[in-house]
């Protein structure tokens, strides 16, 4: 039976390993982490993440061929392939901070294993890392090996949060690096094998190992970059008159472009997009590549003219002032359909909401009033060092204009205005009526998702603001300050 190991049970260890096992009957899979409670949680019945679909995985095979366990050493030394798939924040001190990844936890997995090992194995590269982390890490190992076999492969993780079931079962490439020696060679196809259990063999694309890592950070980028452009349209859609709904369906049609990632928003959010085009522009200076460095950056840039845009927009059509009124906050996590909110765009907003001093009131159907108030209460690039990890990072000041509501009807009462933050289905269908009937006037609603029906809320009397699409006579008057 072959043995394997994932270090780091998080969103990408957690969902990645469960498939694994469930499409894998034959191989014995341990998901490590030194976090207890993250640990005791996987072996519970109220699994630490939320991903539609893991809830049933995990029930099948946990116990069988699937284990969550606390005991790092012990079964790292048991396995024949190690999985690292721990966080790997952008730096936040010293230097590149800001910028560059920290590999610090990724070093101290590597240290470990080349510490406990008795027999070869096959180190794969979960976590996304900077290119060339590879060869640092073959270091590590080899050096302390005691004349163990170490093949290190770089195997980046394409799921997303919220569809991560969907797509680790039916993947669009899994991707496998490796060294161009007969021995990593060897080390490619005994990790195709494990994947061959269930993805198409032409879709198993096997890469030297620098392609593979820069392939992860490339493939991120280019998908921030559709969001920035289409919210930069978005900017232009509302100056002109334009629908950016209407535009991106006429510029998706183009088979070159396609239609998909091509919807206007808030900004993106998620654990990864800002960090690894960060990492992405660091490694470009490094390399002297100036001109790569700033293209790249533009990105966030644009990112975060669309989040602070959104504020701005959302205090000038108030009479250019929300201190002391009560703004409903409608989702927080950086996306639908999970519960995730590390860089959701949902933080920027409200921090400059309530720096203007407004009283928030917010409600999202996956995120605790616990982690709504340490998010916001948190440094930027702090999110990603989770406090077991540092201890001397914790929230730095507690926020007090700041309510969490378990129902939006709550949340809206008495409320002057609604802000969309993220697109939860059960958005789209809420009685809008009961909500305005409840609300102070005039009664706004600032869909920061284009979820909501605004010819409909406007019919119902509410003053709606949903991103790119043309004005409300009220908001045209009263011009957004950005
Ligand atoms: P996460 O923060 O949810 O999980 C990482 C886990 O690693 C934590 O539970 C932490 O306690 C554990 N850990 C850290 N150091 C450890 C050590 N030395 N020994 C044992 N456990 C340790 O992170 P997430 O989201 O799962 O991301 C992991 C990697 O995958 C990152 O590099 C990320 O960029 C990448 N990735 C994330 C995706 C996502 O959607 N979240 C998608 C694709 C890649």
């Amino acid at each position: 039976m072959v043995k394997i190991c994932c270090i780091g049970a998080g969103y990408v260890g957690g969902p990645t390993m469960a498939v694994i096992a469930l499409k894998c009957p034959s191989v014995k899979v341990v998901v490590v982490d030194i976090a207890v409670a993250r640990i005791n949680a996987w072996n519970s019945d109220q699994l630490p993440i939320y991903e539609p679909g893991l809830d049933e995985i995990v029930k099948q095979c946990r116990g069988k061929n699937l284990f969550f366990s606390t005991e790092v050493e012990k079964h790292v030394r048991e396995a024949d392939i190690v999985f690292v798939s721990v966080n790997t924040p952008t730096k936040t001190r010293g230097l590149g901070a800001g910028k560059a990844a920290d590999l610090t936890y990724w070093e101290s997995a590597a240290r470990m294993i080349a510490d406990v090992a008795v027999s070869d194995k096959i180190v794969v590269e979960k976590s996304t890392v900077p290119v060339k982390t590879a060869e640092a890490i073959e270091k590590i190992l080899t050096h302390n090996s005691k004349g163990i076999n170490f093949q290190i492969l770089s195997n980046p993780e394409f799921l997303a949060e919220g569809t991560a079931i969907q797509d680790l079962f039916n993947p669009d490439r899994v991707l496998i690096g490796g060294r161009e020696t007969p021995e990593g060679q060897k080390a490619v196809q005994a990790l195709k094998s494990v994947y061959a259990q269930w993805v198409p063999e032409a879709r198993i694309l096997t890469t030297n190992l620098w392609s593979a890592e820069l392939s992860k950070l490339a493939a991120n980028a280019f998908l921030a970059q559709r969001i920035s452009s289409v919210n930069a349209m978005s900017a232009l859609c509302e100056a002109t008159g334009a629908n950016v709904t209407q535009v991106s369906h006429a510029v998706g049609k183009d088979t070159r472009i396609g239609s998909k990632f091509l919807n206007a928003s808030v900004g993106f959010g998620g654990s990864c997009f800002q960090k690894d085009i960060l990492n992405l522009v660091y490694i470009c200076e490094c390399n002297g590549l100036h001109e790569v460095a700033n293209y790249w950056k533009q990105v966030i840039k644009i990112n975060d003219y669309q989040k602070s845009r959104f504020v701005n927009r959302v205090v000038s059509s108030m009479f250019n002032t929300v201190s002391g009124k009560k703004v409903a906050v409608l989702g927080f996590a950086f996306k639908k359909d999970t519960g995730d909110t590390r860089e959701t765009p949902a933080i920027d907003v409200c921090k400059g909401l309530v720096g203007d001093k407004a009283l928030l009131s917010i409600y999202d159907p996956q995120v605790t009033e616990e982690q709504v108030k340490r998010d916001l209460a948190m440094r930027k690039f702090d999110w990603d060092h989770p406090p077991h990890l540092q201890p001397n990072m914790g929230p730095t000041t507690a926020t007090t204009d700041v309510t969490v509501c378990l129902d939006v009807y709550e949340a809206t009462k008495e409320a002057h205005a609604v802000c969309i933050l993220t697109e939860w289905d059960e958005f789209k269908s809420l009685d809008y009526k009961k909500i305005f009937d409840g609300m102070r006037k005039p009664a706004f609603v600032f869909d920061g998702r284009n979820v909501v029906d605004v010819d409909m809320l406007r019919d119902i009397g509410f003053i709606v603001y949903s991103i790119g699409k043309p004005l409300d006579p009220w908001l045209k008057d009263m011009p957004a300050l950005a």
